[in-house]
Formats: C-alpha cells, structure tokens, sequence
C-alpha cells in the first residue's frame, strides 16, 4: 500500500513518498545541527517532488510524468543508458562495461558530423583528425595511438602509429576485421566486383595476382615510353601557355597528366584527339560523382550525370577487350594484362569479363586523382624551395649528360636519381591523398591482448596515414612546422639526416598503406611521378608561384613561423579526401626547350637488371600503342 496524501487523501505513488520519508527520517534525528540540515533538505525534496509531479495531476500524468523522472534518473546515474540512447549503434566490448577507448562522442544524435566539413587553410582537407587528437592529447595527457568518435549512427576507432597501424592492417582476412568499403560503396558509383573490396582472402589473392600481373615491376618498366610521350605533351601545354603569357594551373595538368595515362597505359586505349577530352570529362564526372551525397546516400544513383559517364568508360573499356580478344595482347596496357592472366596454379582460370571490367575501374579510380594530387602537392613545394628545384634539376641534367634523352626505370631509380626520390618521398611524407582506409570490426579486437585496447564489434576502424605521419617520434615538431609547406618539406632529410632536418621512422612512414591490401599500383605511379618531375626538371625553368608575394623572399631560415609577417600556404578549404593547395597551384612557366625528338617513339627499354633484357618493340603512336611482335635486347645500363 502506498501511504496517503494528506491533503487530498489521494494514494502517493512511490516517488511522491520518497522525499517524504526522507524528511520524516531526517527530522526524527536528535536536535542537531545536522539534524536541521537534514530537515530543510528533506523540505526542498518534498517541494520538487510536489513541483515534478503534483498531486493535484491525474493518474495518467501522474504516471507519464514519473516514469520520465526514472527515464532521466537513469540517464544520469548510467554512462551506458545515456550513451545507448544519445547514440544508437555505439557499442561496447563484449566483456566489459566501460568504453575503453578515449574519445569524445560529439552532439546527441548527430555526433560529430563536422568532420566532413572542417577543412582548415593552412592544413586543408583531413583537419578534423588533427585537431581531435591534439585536443584529446591534452585532455588525457599522452597521444592516444587509438581513439574514438561517432558520426550519425557509426561509431569510428581513428588509429594511428607504425606498430599499431601495421598490427591491425596485418589482421584484414583473420576474421576480425576487414575492409569495409564494399558496405560503406554498394549501390553507388565504384564497381564491387574488384580487388578493392573483396572480403574473401582466397579471392582476394587470386584477383591480386591476376590484377596484379601488369603491374610488376618488369610490366611496369616497359610503360616508360608512354609515360614520358604522356609527360612531352603536358610540357607542350605549357610551352603555349608560355607563349601567350598564360599562367598554368599545375592541379589541371597532373590531371591531365594522369588520366592521359589512364587511357593510354591502364586501358591502352587509342583515342582519337577529339575523343581525348571527352574521355577525360567521363572520368572526372565518374569519380567526382562517387562522393557526392546523392550517390552516397544511395538517392536516385542512375539518375547523376557520374553513371552515365561510367557507362560511357564502361563502354570504352569494352571495346578494348573486344578488340585485345581478336587481335590478342598489345604487350602492354594493364588492361591487356588482365585479359590474358592465368592463374598459374590453373592455366584455366581467369579473369571474368565482368571482374576485368570492375578492376579496371578500379585502377583508374586508385591510381589517378592519387598520383595527380601528390605531383600537384610536389610542384608546390618545388615552387616554394628554389634550391630543391636547382638540386633536382641538376641532376638530371647529370643524368642526362651520362645516360641520353631517353628517360627510363633505371635513370629514375634511386641509385641513378636519389635526390628526385628524395623529393617525391618527403611530397608524400608531409601530404597524405588517401583520405582514409576504413575497416569494419567483425568482433571485439584486443589490440595488445592486454585487455586494455579494445575496439569493439560494429566499429569502423580507420588506420590514419596522415596522423601516423604527423606524429612520427623521428621528425615530429611541436608547433607542427615538420609539415609546414616552407619549414617543414626538407627532402635531405632522405639522404642525409641532421638535427635540424632527421629520418623518419620507417614503421612510421606508410603512404601506400600496409599488409594484405598494400597498394597494388606502387610500381606504376612511382615511375609515373618519377617520370613526370624528371621530365619537368629537364624542360622547365623553375617555376613561378603567382600565390607568392611580389618580391617574396625564399630564403628559408629568414622566416619565422612565429612573426606576422611569415607566410604559410593556403590551402583549399573545399570538403575533400586530399589536401590541395589553395588556388591549384598556379604559376608562370617558362619553358627551357621543346624538341620533339625527346619523344620515345620505338624506344628501347632498359631495366635495372643484372642480365640482359628482353623487352617487345612498341609503337607509340600518337593515338596510342600498336600491337608489336617484334623483341629487342638491351644490357644493362652501366
Ligand atoms: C600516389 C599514388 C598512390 C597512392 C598514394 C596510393 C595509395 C594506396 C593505399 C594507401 C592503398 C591501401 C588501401 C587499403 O589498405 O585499403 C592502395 C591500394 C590500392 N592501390 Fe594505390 N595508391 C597510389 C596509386 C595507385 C595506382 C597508380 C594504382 C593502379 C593503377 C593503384 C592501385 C591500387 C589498388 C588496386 C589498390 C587495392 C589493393 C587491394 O585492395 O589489394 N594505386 N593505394
């Protein structure tokens, strides 16, 4: 029986009659002063209980209004209730009731969706991670190499860190984890039937091999020729843009640099000239369209101008099997490759028409806005550090002298090229372009086995390459200047470490990734890039950078990072993966010289190899390569 309420001889349900006991309890207690104490704050309680649920209420507001105090009770005495209910689809591990990771969860509901929109100018896309973890840094007082934030409905473990990153990469196809594009990508605008998301570790292996088999280091060798025409022709836009007093966007010309090597190398297409800008809007309208909300909220994805433009790659990619299946193989192209490997455990297996179709896309999707974004990133630093630019230049004018005009693997290599390695690994050092490589947990993972870090089940995991470079222990600054685009980009550090410019730790240093998923393309768009800088450090004069001031002095030890007038790179705050600069890095280029003899035309290819090589004779036309039965030797270079 629930006591009465004096006044109204109604029944108190059993909240009203907790202040009540309260106060009897505290007022039967001899007259001290605690006594007292007690007595008024039993009299409060019985006032707000009185004020929260008044007696004078109906039974059924009565009843609504007490169960919304338990509701709310609860909510404040348990993490769990309150996180259960503010933040559905977080999870905790299985054998606990604490969230082991550090974190914070953001706004009820919504958690923190400004991660997609906290592009910052002098960091660009990627900012949001940054400035998580240097707040959370503070609050617990170390680095966490794991921690947690949640966006509507999906909770994030964000790790980073050599051991740590390379641990939980090497676990994809133990059955805890594994790449969670597939579920993050079905039914938009990226293929699923490609090596990027199969979840299948047999045929995730199986893809990888026959995917994989054009794109060896032998495969990739022989593409130089092509590459360097590829590289010719963004030298000639540049030389008219000269002519006629223009200034270039270098964004636009590693873009076009890339996605010509897209269709000549990847597809081995022959475009005709006029069809070359179509085929390149096709593609550009393809991947921008894969981000955008409409296809990543799955709304009418047939309907976006990015699926008729794959249809239209689609269709180019089908007539080149087409062709390669009545004329046989060029040789050459990647997609070649796919069309004739076998499985050498089972020369009768191979690669469906429709898996050909979807890792081609693939390949043109990983490897172009990649190797475009880190070369535009490159000419940006170039352009900031004349001194970089001349060391560059002059080596391969070295090289030049000593091997000829034909650029090769072998002039590229670090052992003929060192300082343009050094160059294109510090550009990837201070700028990641893989936004992220999310996983999805499968089960509760222990990542010590200590019980200490667990990322439970249903959480999206994301290995970040670009705070695993930021806190590399070896080169890390605390006022961040050891990715700052004039204080920080020192590619000695490469060759020859000092205090002032160290090596970084190789655990730390991870730009194509780790384990099973390593980027398959590492070949290609090393000798890509490579071939690209050498190719401008040959034919150009040092670029001019219309972003800096006039009279802008490029000594680098006169600027303070800390005086008003030090000046720091914008760069563009547009919602991306990559960070870019500002204006696309713009500039005024002079031309050294154009000769068209440079052209590879029929080249011989030459391998870094201790036996003679035996490589096809290629016709680079000006449309693209022909098929060629003929074979050459070369020797090895000296
Ligand atoms: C600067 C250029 C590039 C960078 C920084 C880069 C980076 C990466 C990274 C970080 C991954 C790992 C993804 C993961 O673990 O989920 C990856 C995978 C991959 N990359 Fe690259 N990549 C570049 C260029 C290329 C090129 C030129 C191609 C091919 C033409 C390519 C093809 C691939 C493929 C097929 C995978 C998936 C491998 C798998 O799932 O097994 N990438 N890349």
């Amino acid at each position: 029986m629930f006591p009465l309420d004096r006044r109204t001889n109604t029944p108190q349900t059993r909240l009203e009659a907790l202040p009540a006991a309260v106060t009897t309890a505290a007022l039967s207690t001899p007259g001290t002063t605690a006594a007292a104490a007690a007595g008024w704050a039993g009299k409060a309680l019985l006032a707000i209980g009185n004020v929260l649920v008044p007696s004078s209420a109906s039974v059924a507001t009565k009843t609504l209004r007490v169960t919304a105090l338990f509701v709310t009770g609860l909510l404040v005495v348990s993490t769990k209730a309150r996180r259960r209910l503010f933040w559905p689809g977080l999870t905790a591990p299985e054998n606990t009731d604490q969230e082991l990771l550090p974190g914070g969860l953001g706004c009820p509901f919504m958690g923190s969706p400004w991660v997609y929109t906290s592009s910052h100018e002098s960091y660009g896309a990627g900012n949001y991670y940054r400035k998580a973890a240097h707040a959370l840094a503070k609050t617990v007082g170390y680095f966490p190499k794991i921690w947690k934030y949640y966006v509507f409905g999906q909770p994030f473990a964000v790790l980073s860190g050599g051991k740590t990153f390379q641990k939980i990469l090497n676990r994809e196809f133990d059955g805890t984890l594994s790449s969670a594009g597939v579920d993050l990508m079905e039914g938009g605008l990226l293929p699923t039937e490609s090596l990027l998301f199969e979840k299948s570790k047999k045929r995730h292996q199986y893809l990888r091999k026959l995917v994989g088999s054009a794109l060896t280091p032998t495969a990739v060798a022989k593409t130089a020729p092509l590459l360097q025409k590829a590289a010719d022709e963004q030298i000639v836009k540049m030389e008219a843009a000269h002519n006629e007093g223009d200034t270039i966007r270098f964004h636009k010309i590693c873009n076009d640099y890339t996605l010509d090597v897209a269709w000549r190398q990847i597809l081995g297409l022959e475009l005709a000239e006029e069809e070359i800008p179509i085929f390149e809007d096709n593609v550009e309208q393809w991947i921008s369209g894969i981000m955008s909300l409409q296809v990543v909220l799955k709304w009418k994805v047939e309907k976006h101008p990015g699926y008729a433009a794959r249809e239209y790659v689609i269709s180019k990619i089908e007539e080149r099997i087409d062709y390669l299946l009545e004329n046989g193989p060029d040789n050459l192209s990647t997609l070649s490759g796919m069309v004739f490997a076998t499985d050498e455990d089972d020369p009768t297996k191979k690669l469906s028409r429709k898996e050909i179709i979807d890792n081609a896309l693939i390949l043109i999707f990983a490897g172009s806005e990649t190797s475009a974004n880190t070369l535009t990133n490159a000419m940006l630093f170039l352009g900031l550090h004349p001194t970089t630019w001349n060391q560059m230049a002059e080596e391969q004018a070295s090289i030049r002298a000593k091997f000829g005009e034909t650029i090769t693997p072998s002039t590229v290599d670090p052992k003929n090229a060192p300082y343009l390695d050094a160059v294109l690994k510090e550009t990837m050092r201070m700028r990641v372009v893989v936004g992220g490589i999310p996983r999805m947990a499968f089960e509760d993972i222990d990542v010590d086995g200590d019980g200490k870090t667990i990322i439970p089940k249903g959480y999206l995991i994301d290995p970040s390459m670009l705070l695993t470079h930021e806190e590399d222990p070896n080169v890390k600054l605390p006022d961040g200047m050891h990715l700052d685009a004039i204080r920080g980009f020192r590619p000695e550090r490469w060759l020859d470490a000092t205090e002032e410019a160290p090596e970084p730790d190789k655990d730390w240093y991870v730009p194509y990734g780790f384990g099973p998923r390593y980027c398959l393309g590492k070949n290609l768009a090393q000798l890509e890039m490579k071939i690209f800088l050498a190719t401008l450090a040959r034919k150009i004069e040092f670029p001019k950078l219309t972003m800096l001031p006039e009279n802008y002095d490029y000594s680098r030890d006169k600027k303070d990072p800390s005086s008003a007038d030090y000046f720091s790179v914008e760069w563009s705050t547009k919602g991306a993966v990559i960070p870019t600069a500002g204006d696309g890095v713009t500039a005024s280029v002079a031309t050294k010289r154009i000769s068209s003899t440079t052209t590879n035309d029929n080249a011989v290819i030459v391998v870094d190899n201790d036996d003679d090589y035996s490589f096809p004779v290629l016709e680079v036309t000006p449309r693209g390569i022909s098929n060629s039965t003929e074979t050459a030797t070369a020797e090895r270079l000296p």
